[in-house]
């Protein structure tokens, strides 16, 4: 079976949701607590052994690539002086193979996907979408990485999903289930966002998938709807086929091309800081007090 050695990560937009900042800042170097979102998606392709990565930016947003190249002066100082956590976190990101393609239209996911092609190939490939940080339970693999062991297993293209009630059925992908076993689903049909009236489960796809190749010749055969080709009708071919398998995630997930899912990666991660968790606790609590009175 083929091995998953490349990633995609979707980044491209402009960020409206967060002007001003994005004005001059691309919207994956916001931080949460000290690092840009995007560092903390490609830690999780690390996880996986993935470290051959290619981000999809809009023109102008290459300064990304900044942040995974030396910064010899910074390095040089840091050494000197003998700080040498510092110089760790100054260096981390120095260790991957990032290249960047640039989306030129706002054509959605599967335009994002195809501007990647000519980099990856005929390969399979993971594709992190680049709003969505997820942290695994302690001691469990990383997302990617459990789809990623499935694709290598099985040779089909799967996707993660999550269990979503309510009005929230209407936001995501929505998978019907077929037969379960050790905890891989077949999906037996996918549908974009439907109605909740016509949803077929509670299951909702989020932004992990590991793709056979093949897509990309699928997604340019497709019919644009609204404009727009969606990755979601690739994959329903390859689910109506037999050819779609699923992996029920646990881990948390934050939004975080979202305001309020912004703050709160950012109101989680800080708790978990060493340096600074136990502040914010205290913090948290006595805001909480003062809120109730
Ligand atoms: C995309 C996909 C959708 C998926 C979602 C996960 O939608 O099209 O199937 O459920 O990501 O976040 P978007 O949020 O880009 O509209």
């Amino acid at each position: 079976m083929r091995k998953v050695n490349k990633a995609i990560i979707p980044a491209a937009g402009l960020g409206t949701r967060f002007l001003p900042i994005t004005k001059a800042l691309p919207k994956p170097m916001l931080p949460v607590l000290d690092k840009p979102t995007i560092q903390y998606i490609v830690e999780e392709l690390e996880s996986a052994g993935i470290k051959d990565i290619i981000v999809v930016v809009s023109p102008g947003q290459e300064i990304i690539g900044k942040h995974f190249s030396e910064a010899a002066v910074l390095e040089k100082r840091l050494l000197s002086e003998g700080k040498t956590e510092l110089y760790k976190k100054a260096t981390a990101t120095n260790g991957f193979n990032v290249k960047f393609a640039v989306q030129k239209e706002a054509n959605g996911l599967a335009g994002a996907i195809l501007s990647a092609e000519s980099l990856v190939g005929d390969e399979p490939f993971a594709l992190l979408l680049g709003d969505e940080l997820l942290c695994a339970k302690d001691g469990k693999d990383s997302c990617i990485k459990t789809l990623k062991d499935i694709y290598e297993k099985t040779g089909k293209s799967v996707i993660a999903t999550m269990e979503v009630f309510g009005s929230d059925v209407e936001k995501y992908g929505n998978v019907g289930i077929g037969k379960e076993e050790n905890d891989v689903i077949t999906v037996n049909a996918i549908v974009e966002k439907p109605h909740i009236s016509e949803a077929l489960s509670n299951n909702a796809v989020i932004g992990r998938y590991v793709l056979d190749g093949k897509i990309f010749s699928m997604l340019k055969k497709l019919k644009p709807r609204n404009n727009e080709i969606y990755l979601t009708d690739a994959l329903n071919e390859l689910a109506v086929s037999g050819e779609l398998l699923a992996s029920t995630v646990k881990d948390d997930r934050y939004d975080v091309g979202d305001k309020f899912g912004y703050i709160k990666a950012n109101v989680e991660i800080a708790l978990k800081s060493k340096e600074i968790g136990e502040d914010v606790k205290q913090y948290i609590i006595e805001t909480a007090e003062r809120l109730k009175k």
